[in-house]
């Protein structure tokens, strides 16, 4: 029978990270394969910006349509509903990425042997530890050569800050890759670089030592693996699943998710391991998935194909209770009542209306512009969930209206676009000002050419000195050293798209120095502290 609690013990929802090329597409294409949810290779389109792709606003459009096909991609898999988020690997998307870590249950992380821990996994992986996300870690291209299994585990461990413990481990890498013993069934599966694909279903070894095992692969490959077996005992913790769901450990595979070797092992680990939807909290309470009434949050908002059409897609994470079609629920931050006609749910690369939805799973909302990244659903219960920050930019520029006539344009068209989570807008207090804020120099060409191609409005940019955006919190606005602060820091002060003050800091000195002058002054790089 069908209840919220069954439905629950069925979702995984978890996002794939990696640095760009590590193999993220291929990976997610062959967990597709094995759900049966595609029937055959390449069906998954790449969401990758090519590189050039700064002047080829083309190429900026096709991946938005990419990018709205792969956010979510949902399939069946013994049993269990799963949904992977797509992250974008592209650094100038990286915000974007971040927003979507915060709807997801558990991460897997993509490294590529060859290249090792790449920075754009570490920028990851750290936003997921610091949220305790559960990881599974997977070295891909194990045909290849590349970094011996030992060393990248250490680099993983030291780069990344994992506590690591491998439940796959390769026999041999590149030409001389003959396979993977599995440490958690203790099993060996074959690897054959002739026609690419396993050659044996997995052979069980409960005792690593028998003579079946030369049989197998060989004198030379047998010595290797018992000696590095028993390395691997010495030195790494054992599996332990309380202490991963605790984000506290991470288990390694290995594999080629182009050979589609070591992937199934992968997902029926995932399956057996990976949290159910977790409780989240907000700024009154924790809310368990379990609870009767629906609740949810948006985490990404996709704006319409179509400039004729102003229409957007707001991504809900359902966290606890049944969402359903045309029931009446509240949007907190405006204190208003919306139904939904038509939810659409998502499946491999389709996308269909739903009647109603469990936590865990990712609802598309039809938005005439209502919705604000991080905006809370309820069924009347004011809370707002929490953590989905923005952190500071790292690109500042004035942003002008070309066209007095257009100003109106101009206006929606930045705040449409702010809502989405293009950039950040910064409205300067002494002058009103607005200064665009983004994380790569991509979005500002991206800002220039939607505006002008979706609103009619015409913008032109300055060079403005800024280093850092930093939030400011203060106990007491009363005091004489926060009046003195507003007072000096006038003209770097901004307030955000939320009303908040910001401190536009022009040198890390400088944060250093007004640090050192107002201590009750607290300046902060990302929205919620
Ligand atoms: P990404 O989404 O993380 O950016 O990576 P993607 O899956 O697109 O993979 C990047 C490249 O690495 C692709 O080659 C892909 O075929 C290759 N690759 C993925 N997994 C493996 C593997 O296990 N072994 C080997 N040898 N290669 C792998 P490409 O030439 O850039 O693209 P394509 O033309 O093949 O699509």
């Amino acid at each position: 029978m069908k209840t919220l609690k069954t439905e629950i013990e069925k979702r995984k929802t978890f996002g794939i990270i990696s640095h760009p090329d590590a193999g993220k597409t291929t990976l997610t294409e062959k967990l597709l394969l094995f759900g049966g949810a595609i029937q055959e290779a390449g069906a998954v389109k790449s969401n990758k910006i090519k590189k050039g792709a700064t002047s080829d606003f083309m190429e900026i459009e096709r991946q938005r349509g990419i990018s709205v096909a792969t956010s979510v991609l949902a399939f069946d898999y013994k049993g269990k509903k799963i949904n992977i988020l797509d992250t974008p690997g592209h650094k100038d998307f990286a915000e974007d990425t971040f927003r979507t870590l915060t709807a997801v249950d558990s991460v897997i992380v993509v490294i590529d042997v060859a290249k090792g821990v790449e920075e754009q996994t570490e920028k990851l992986v750290e936003v997921c530890r610091m949220r305790k996300i559960p990881m599974l870690v997977f070295i891909n291209k194990l045909d290849r050569e590349g970094k011996d299994g030992f060393d990248l585990l250490d680099e993983v461990e030291q780069k990344l800050g994992l506590r690591v413990t491998p439940l796959s481990w390769p026999i041999g890498m590149g030409e001389r890759f003959k396979g993977i013993y599995n440490l958690w069934k203790k099993d060996v599966l074959l690897f054959s670089a002739a026609n690419k694909q396993r050659i044996s279903e997995a052979v069980s070894f409960d005792d690593i030592n028998s003579p079946d095992l030369e049989k197998m692969i060989g004198t030379e490959a047998s010595e290797t693996l018992r000696e590095e077996l028993d390395l691997i005992e010495g030195i790494y913790p054992a599996f332990d699943a309380e202490e991963y769901l605790q984000g506290d450990l991470q288990p390694v595979f290995f594999g080629s998710a182009l050979n589609n070797f070591g992937v199934r092992e992968l997902l029926d680990a995932f399956v057996e391991i990976a949290p159910n939807p977790l409780p989240k909290e907000t700024d009154k309470r924790l809310i368990e998935p379990i609870e009767k009434d629906f609740s949810g949050f948006v985490f990404k908002i996709h704006a319409n194909m179509d400039p004729k059409h102003r229409d957007r897609l707001a991504f809900v994470k359902v966290v606890s209770g049944k969402f359903e079609r045309n029931k009446n629920y509240l949007h907190v931050r405006l204190g208003k009542k919306l139904k939904f006609s038509s939810p659409s749910a998502f499946f491999a690369d389709k996308k269909e209306i739903i009647e109603e939805s469990y936590p865990g799973d990712i609802v598309g909302l039809h938005d005439t512009g209502n919705f604000r990244i991080g905006d809370t659903l309820t069924e009347g219960e004011e809370m707002q969930f929490k953590g989905i920050p923005s952190f500071s930019p790292e690109h500042f520029r004035y942003v002008n209206n070309m066209d007095p006539l257009r100003a109106k344009q101009f206006e929606k068209g930045i705040d449409q676009l702010m809502d989405e989570g293009v950039a950040q807008l910064f409205t300067m207090e002494f002058n009103n000002r607005k200064i665009i804020g983004t994380v790569g120099a991509l979005q500002f060409e991206v800002i220039e050419y939607r505006l002008e191609h979706e609103y009619n409005a015409k913008v032109s940019y300055e060079h403005v000195s800024i280093h850092r955006a930093c939030w400011v919190e203060v106990e007491d606005e009363r005091s004489e050293e926060f009046k003195d602060f507003l007072r000096v820091k006038q003209k770097y002060l901004a307030r955000d798209k939320y009303q908040q003050l910001v401190f536009l800091a022009d040198s890390a000195f400088t944060i250093q120095m007004t640090r050192d002058k107002y201590p009750s002054v607290k300046l902060h790089f990302s929205s919620e502290f």
